[in-house]
């Protein structure tokens, strides 16, 4: 990466008698940064960000998000625009490369893809030693890590040949093991990936194909499929993200990498949020209800929250979840159900935005607010739904790895800290303690 920050002109701290002049640096958009890589050198001091809410860790030029106005952009486009218009591939493609593909481009990328979603045939031994009632997510977070155990010829982190090919195999391989995790859980046989169908079809049939019957791909679900990875794609440096980029920090194997980022997704405050969503829509259970529950999420000495409600950046409507409002309607419609949770949904949102609470505290629905009832109408058990963000969600973990390794700034990410322990004291011998 051809780093592009502009100095846009000098910050000056004055601490403890000392003072520190600190680089300010401005990007294409978004708020000016103040670079304190020499705080600690000029003033002896650190910064404390717990939860980096105003810490940039990095220069990128993937993906941006205006928090304030509700704007996600990828690579410059806005999301409702490759939502509309794109297939998930192209915004693979899109992430990866910087530039949408020329229609040459574009078929060969989507043959290269479509070549490597087979898996070597001893990983299907790795599914067998869980136990059949494993979380989805616990064998995605293993198989993942296995990959670098059968790919040899595409860890070698400085070759740029040999990241694209694990880019290609990662983005290739993810919807093959996630739908043998779910096979798996299901207690039936794997369905191997077909070449003629594309991304979004294939993953949905190597889900719900049994050998038993002929299965037909329906059309709509495919491409709210899609749709549904295009708006998971990427989002900037949340927190798997920089799980991955740390973990490649130190030029650990990129499979290793991304088993790291779906590891941090996993938690119910970041990918288990759609779980945990639905969850909740269906303790809630009927829309009289809802108040009782916004009471509840307002409560102070109430551990409740608002799942699908909120967002460190979003302080807006998350533009993804307008999107997802949409599909999750269509694909409703599609499947001729008639969820009793989206009434409790729409309620929960028309209650939630009406509120003082929610209004004050700019709490908005996010992606993961609607897609837990369209992922439901589809077929997939409430276990699935992060390990389909994972899926999605893993092009843009590995086009910010490729960013980083490439970005001649990157060093090993080592974060401080201010400690509050014991000052040096000496060991005490055991018959002397108490
Ligand atoms: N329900 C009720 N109150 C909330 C909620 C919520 N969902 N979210 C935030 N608040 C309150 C919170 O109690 C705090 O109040 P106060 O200032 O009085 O202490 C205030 O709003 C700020 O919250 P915060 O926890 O300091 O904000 P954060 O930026 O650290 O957390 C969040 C962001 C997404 C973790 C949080 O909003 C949340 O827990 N939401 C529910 C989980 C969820 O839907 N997560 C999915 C995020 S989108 C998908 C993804 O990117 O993974």
């Amino acid at each position: 990466m051809e780093n592009k920050v502009k100095l846009k002109g000098q910050a000056t701290l004055n601490v403890d008698g000392k003072e520190a002049s600190l680089p300010v640096y401005g990007g294409t958009v978004g708020p000016d940064v103040i670079d304190i890589a020499s705080l600690y050198k000029q003033t002896g001091m650190f910064t404390l960000d717990p939860g980096f809410t105003s810490t940039g860790s990095c220069e990128s030029q993937i993906t941006y998000i205006d928090g304030d106005e509700g704007v996600l952009l990828h690579r410059g486009y806005p999301i409702e625009q490759l939502a509309a218009n794109s297939d998930f591939l192209e915004v693979c493609y899109l992430l990866l490369h910087g530039e949408l593909p020329t229609a040459g481009q574009a078929e060969e990328f989507n043959s290269t893809i479509t070549r490597h979603t087979m898996l070597h045939a001893q990983f299907d031994r790795f599914f067998e030693g869980y136990r059949r009632d494993a979380h989805p997510m616990a064998m995605v977070v293993g198989t993942v890590g296995a990959l670098s155990a059968f790919y040899h010829d595409s860890t070698d982190i400085n070759d740029p040949a040999q990241r694209l090919v694990a880019s290609h195999r990662m983005i290739a391989k993810m919807p093959t093991i996630a739908a043998r995790a779910y096979k798996y859980s299901v207690g039936q046989p794997f369905v191997s990936p077909r070449n003629e169908l594309d991304y979004a079809a294939n993953f949905l049939r190597m889900c719900f194909a049994v050998p038993a019957e002929d299965y037909e791909v329906n059309p709509v679900l495919a491409k709210a499929m899609d749709r549904i990875f295009i708006l998971h794609a990427d989002h900037e440096q949340n927190a798997s993200t920089s799980t991955v980029r740390l973990a490649g920090s130190s030029g650990a194997n990129p499979f290793a990498c991304i088993a790291a980022g779906v590891a941090c997704l996993w938690g119910p405050s970041h990918g288990g949020a759609n779980e945990a969503a639905l969850n909740m829509l269906s303790e809630i259970g009927t829309p009289e209800r809802v108040a009782e529950y916004v009471a509840r999420a307002k409560d102070k000495n109430d551990p409740f929250r608002l799942m699908g409600f909120g967002h460190r950046v979003y302080k807006n409507y998350d533009p993804r979840a307008k999107v997802m409002h949409q599909t999750c309607h269509e694909v409703l419609k599609e499947v001729g159900a008639d969820d009793p949770l989206l009434q409790v949904a729409m309620e929960l949102e028309r209650v939630a935005l009406e509120d003082e609470y929610f209004i004050e505290k700019k709490l908005y629905p996010n992606v993961d607010f609607y897609s837990g009832i369209t992922l439901k109408a589809m077929g997939f058990p409430t276990t699935m739904f992060t390990v389909l963000f994972a899926l999605a969600r893993t092009v843009g973990w590995i086009a910010q790895w490729q960013e980083m390794i490439g970005d001649p700034t990157q060093r090993i990410g080592r974060p401080r800290q201010v400690y509050t322990g014991a000052a040096k004291r000496d060991y005490v011998a055991l018959n002397n303690r108490g």
